[in-house]
């Protein structure tokens, strides 16, 4: 009998969005902008917020998370293990992974955080799939989340209108049946602090009534140097996975690409020779929820997907942080 390896196949999706919307209309009213300016720059409609001052990201997480057990028929306390990609926590420490454990029931897990801005679920995915392939465990819960809207500088138009909240979760088991999480490719530049970050409240520029006044506690970027790179590192890091691994246009049933920006989804689509009608495309919806947008996208699709369909997740983000990977689907949805 030839040795088949083990592999960590997605055996559940779940999902959060908060209830409330911020459209481009209600962006209108706040900085100088308009609709057409947004749509047309960036494919976004609206996004969620969330509003109530007394959640954060691990609320959002605990309610994609039970979505998503529930639907694999999972107890939390059955979890090995939580990693939270985010890089809106709840609080500096402990990690929201903690918090999501406590607030979830998950007695036996243990977890941590992942800070790799809108690459951090697919680093969280290739992070708790080699735990799977390794033995170590048997069910791993990888959620990216995001409270954007807590970091957005609300007069900055050059940012504000791209960001929205919320949260995915996906449940890794192990499978042999050639299914699951088959390969990745990820890359990282740190020279690219200057144009992606949020400079305030790390142990380099602490809060002081200085760094409040001078806003360093919200996130700020140069978006032509993001996209120039964005366009290519998502492009060259899906290309790279395909060709590695043989698979031709045709081999691909969808490609699951970061929301940041549509120009940049359809540039990564051209290179990899897929059509439009191949390509989850959310952003209209939720704007850029970081690391969120892939694990929605694939709650989004799910009654779509089939076992055996080849899909690619591409990502970009501040760091600069990126890759790719290949993910062959495990399930017929039942929804
Ligand atoms: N409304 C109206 N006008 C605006 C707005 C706005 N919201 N924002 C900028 N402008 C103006 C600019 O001031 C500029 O005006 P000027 O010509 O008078 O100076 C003009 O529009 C063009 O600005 P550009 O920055 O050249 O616009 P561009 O076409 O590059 O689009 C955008 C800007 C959408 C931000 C784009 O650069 C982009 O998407 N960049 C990537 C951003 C991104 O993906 N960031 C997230 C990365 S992922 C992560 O890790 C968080």
């Amino acid at each position: 009998m030839p040795q088949t390896s083990t592999t960590a196949a997605v055996t559940a999706v779940g999902k959060y969005l908060p209830p409330d919307r911020l459209t481009n209309a209600d962006l209108e009213q706040m900085v100088d902008t308009s609709d057409e300016w947004i749509r047309t720059r960036t494919g976004i409609e609206e996004r969620r917020i969330l509003k109530d001052p007394t959640k954060a990201t691990s609320d959002m997480c605990v309610e994609a998370a039970r979505e998503c057990l529930s639907k694999a028929g999972v107890a939390p306390d059955e979890v090995d293990c939580i990693l939270v990609a985010t890089v809106t926590p709840d609080m500096v420490f402990p990690a929201t992974a903690c918090l999501v454990q406590d607030k979830l029931g998950a007695a036996g897990a243990w977890g941590y955080d992942i800070s790799a801005a809108c690459s951090g679920f697919l680093y969280a995915l290739t992070t708790g799939a080699k735990m799977i392939e390794s033995g170590l465990h048997k069910k791993v819960l990888v959620i990216g989340a995001d409270t954007m809207t807590r970091i957005m500088d609300y007069t900055d138009r050059t940012i504000c209108v791209l960001f929205g909240d919320g949260a995915g979760a996906v449940l890794l088991e192990p499978t042999t049946d050639g299914t699951g999480v088959l390969d990745t490719v990820q890359y990282v530049d740190g020279s690219g602090v200057s144009a992606l970050n949020q400079l305030g409240g790390g142990s380099l520029h602490p809060a002081t009534r200085e760094t409040v006044d001078a806003r360093m506690h919200f996130a700020r970027q140069d978006g032509k140097t993001v996209f120039k790179r964005a366009v290519v590192g998502m492009a060259d890091a899906a290309a790279e996975i395909m060709e590695r691994n043989s698979l031709g246009p045709d081999d691909i049933r969808y490609l699951v690409p970061h929301q940041a920006n549509l120009r940049i989804i359809d540039a990564t689509a051209r290179r990899m020779g897929v059509g439009e009608d191949k390509v989850m495309v959310n952003i209209a919806r939720y704007g850029n929820t970081t690391a969120a947008t892939l694990p929605l996208c694939l709650s989004d699709w799910e009654a779509d997907l089939r076992s055996g369909d080849n899909l690619v997740l591409a990502a970009f983000g501040g760091g600069f942080t990126w890759g790719a990977s290949w993910l062959k689907w495990s399930y017929d949805s039942a929804v």
